[in-house]
């Protein structure tokens, strides 16, 4: 059935890949963007120049509003002039480090624009929504591999305590309104578009350049990484469950690969994927990071069906060639 989702961040990676997936699938996509610039805005241009194209070729209905989710007015503009059946919160500011710096500014965007998007799907009886949350809430959880049942109240960053806030912040409207709610716990995501400020495309673009790689701790920190068409498969199933008309749902995923690897062993991948060896720089574990990520996605898979397909090697493999012809052909 074709329907139309109100995506906000869609110009960002995740959102303009969830859009891409979507329009593919012949529904119409409402988006917004603020395209600021925490990293270089022409990189969303690109992205948003990618979904376009797609609803070109799919024949499905695409606006995106240049715009901020802390502006109702905005809001309210989409919501008068779609008829939106479901939304997937994305826009968010995404670092963990920068939040330390920034605090106040991650509370304004990730909690009011949430509360924004909350409000503005209740006034308009718009019952499902999507949540994006991090894994970065279980901060240093002792036992792993984690799972949803874990008790989440120990973050360590501003950035992970928006997210445990704002998954508190979609039950009280579940609860209240009765909207249907999924809220997922990313583990990083990568893959082609993958924001420049992540690791991978970091250490891709110094070893690319024979530069060092700033290798923070000393490389037995552990990372579960999830390839983005992985991401967006889970993110697609949870849409579809709390679009379901007959049920009450309230409920928490892990989406992940279950298979952490070591920040040495992730720039191993790396060196051996870019054809260079890498020219490692020790340096102190930084605040806020965490030592491990390991998902436990049972849940998703029970309820979800959701399964994890590309491994680290794979999709290491495809960022690098899409590195390759896509960022270094225009520096
Ligand atoms: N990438 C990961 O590994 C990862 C892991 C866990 C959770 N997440 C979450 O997934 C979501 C998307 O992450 P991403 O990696 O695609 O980041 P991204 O920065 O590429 O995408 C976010 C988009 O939201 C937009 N945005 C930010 N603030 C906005 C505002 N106030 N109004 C309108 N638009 C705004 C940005 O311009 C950007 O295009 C975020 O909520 C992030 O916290 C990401």
């Amino acid at each position: 059935m074709k329907r139309t989702y109100f995506i906000t961040g869609g110009a960002g990676f995740i959102g303009s890949h969830l859009s891409e997936r979507l329009l593919k699938e012949g529904n119409n996509i409402i988006s917004i963007d603020n395209f600021n610039d925490y990293y270089d805005p022409i990189l969303k241009e690109k992205n948003y120049e990618i979904v376009k194209r797609t609803a070109e070729e799919n024949n499905c209905h695409y606006k995106l509003y240049r715009g901020d989710i802390r502006d109702k007015n905005i809001l309210e503009e989409i919501f008068n002039n779609h008829s939106i059946d479901g939304i997937v919160s994305l826009a968010a500011n995404a670092g963990v480090r920068p939040s330390i710096e920034a605090p106040e500014y991650y509370v304004d965007v990730n909690l009011m624009g949430l509360t924004n998007l909350l409000e503005i799907s209740k006034n308009n009886g718009v019952k499902s929504f999507v949540f994006i949350s991090s894994s970065s809430v279980y901060g240093n959880n002792k036992k792993v591999p984690f799972s949803e049942k874990d008790a989440v109240d120990n973050p360590i960053s501003p950035y992970a305590a928006t997210k445990k806030a704002g998954e508190l912040l979609c039950y009280t409207y579940h609860a209240l309104y009765k909207m249907n709610i999924a809220c997922l716990r990313y583990f990083t995501v990568y893959g082609p578009r993958q924001r420049p400020d992540l690791a991978i495309n970091k250490f891709t673009r110094l070893m690319l350049k024979g530069e060092e790689i700033p290798m923070y701790g000393d490389g037995t920190t552990a990372r579960d990484y999830t390839y983005i068409s992985d991401i967006v498969d889970g993110t697609v199933k949870a849409l579809n469950y709390v679009m379901q008309k007959d049920k009450y749902i309230y409920d928490i995923f892990n989406l992940g690969g279950s298979n952490p690897i070591t920040l040495k062993k992730l720039i191993d991948v790396i060196g051996e994927a870019t054809g260079k060896r890498p020219k490692i720089k020790k340096l102190p574990m930084q605040p806020g990071d965490v030592n491990i990520t390991y998902s436990d996605f049972s849940h998703a898979k029970e309820i979800l069906n959701y399964e994890p397909k590309i491994k680290i090697e794979e999709g290491i493999s495809n960022f690098v060639k899409w590195y390759q012809s896509n960022i270094l052909e225009v520096q």
